[in-house]
């Protein structure tokens, strides 16, 4: 038996509110997502979209979605739940559940006057089949701007370690590209197995994915230019890298894909508390394309190596290697892929092992 009187609107009777608002020539308008932990960016968010119409209907995830959507630990609260707090908020007019990863189906009965979605999209990098019912059901795209710092993943990262618990590292996390190593270990914050927060997210590329992710997660998230020269890291590049990272009050220094060298003043400031991921298992192939250098090697067997930066690239102490075979017919980019695999258990686990002992 339920505690409450709460229930989200059914299918139909979201579809019936927008009639009536239609009768009348009111507007609905319609968002949908997981609201896991409600915070300040989501209520925000909601009042700007009800804003747009007349009333507004919130469509949210149920508990096997949002699972397969951010991954097993989440969501934190049911889906019951998330929709009564919700719909408790003064900006919500109805709350829905929906079982699915996408809300075409809800879209194509229910037929919303006004669609608004949060800013890590643009209209065109909403999903093709949810923009295609939109469009048949003649609804008003909107791309409302992200609240920053104000993110499900931040307010986990802030709870994730009781009050007198072990101290969280404070990670600087630099990357340029894909940031699949960064994601990586914001999974493995969110989940409980590494202490930590990541207080910066640095780049030398303006518009990575490595960027999004961070932002998308509410994190302080920087372009640094890297100054005239497109391979090297100029010294006002350097210098103010390691301004960034001393006001930032990081305790470590993670290099997760960033693919240009540091130098003074960054690894004075940080000597011995930067550690980067490379994928081979070193000292074998250093530097740029490793896993290009094992198939080139013949190499039966490749993997990554977390270890210690210095000034001597690729050439610090290692902290932990793990490796993966080569198989035939691999290419470059199938062999990184499984080494990426590797990478991504083995750099989270380091850095919870952090201040590793020489061994
Ligand atoms: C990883 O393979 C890492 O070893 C290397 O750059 C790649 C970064 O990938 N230094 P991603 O940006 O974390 O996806």
């Amino acid at each position: 038996m339920s505690d409450t009187d709460f229930r989200p609107l059914s299918l139909d009777e979201a579809a019936r509110l927008r009639d009536d608002l239609d009768a009348r020539g009111r507007k609905l308008v319609f968002t949908n997502g997981c609201f896991d932990l409600l915070h300040a960016g989501h209520v925000r968010y909601l009042n700007q979209a009800r804003a747009l119409g007349d009333a507004l209907l919130v469509a949210v995830n149920a508990d096997a979605s949002v699972r397969a959507l951010k991954g097993p630990t989440r969501p934190v609260n049911p889906e019951n739940d998330r929709a009564e707090v919700l719909a408790a908020l003064r900006a919500v007019d109805g709350v829905v559940v929906f079982s699915e990863e996408r809300a075409t189906r809800l879209i194509k009965t229910i037929r919303p006057h006004i669609y608004a979605k949060g800013g890590d999209y643009t209209v065109d990098s909403l999903n093709p089949e949810e923009r295609a019912a939109l469009e048949t059901a003649g609804s008003a795209i909107h791309i409302l701007p992200l609240v920053p710092g104000r993110s499900t993943t931040a307010t986990l990262q802030r709870a994730a370690s009781p009050e007198n618990g072990p101290r969280r590292l404070r990670l600087g996390v630099l990357g340029s590209g894909q940031g699949s190593n960064f994601q990586a270990i914001l999974d493995a914050i969110t989940s409980g197995r590494l202490n930590a927060e990541v207080a910066l997210a640095l780049s030398d590329q303006p518009d990575c994915a490595f960027l999004q992710t961070a932002r998308a997660a509410g994190i302080e998230a920087r372009y640094v230019d890297p100054g005239p020269q497109p391979r090297r890291l100029g010294d006002a590049a350097q210098k103010e890298i390691a301004e960034h990272l001393r006001r930032a009050n990081v305790d470590l220094v993670v290099l997760a894909g960033f693919m240009k060298i540091l130098r003074a003043p960054v690894l004075n400031a940080f000597a011995d508390r930067i550690v980067n991921v490379h994928p081979s298992l070193l000292p074998q192939f250093k530097g740029a394309n490793a896993p290009q250098q094992a198939l080139d090697a013949g190499a039966t067997e490749s993997g990554c190596t977390v270890h210690l930066v210095t000034a001597e690239i690729d050439a610090g102490r290692i902290l932990g290697q793990a490796s993966v075979p080569v198989l035939p017919g691999d290419t470059a980019a199938s062999l990184h892929d499984r080494i990426k695999q590797a990478e991504h258990d083995l750099l989270p686990r380091m850095l919870a092992e952090w201040p590793k002992k020489p061994a």
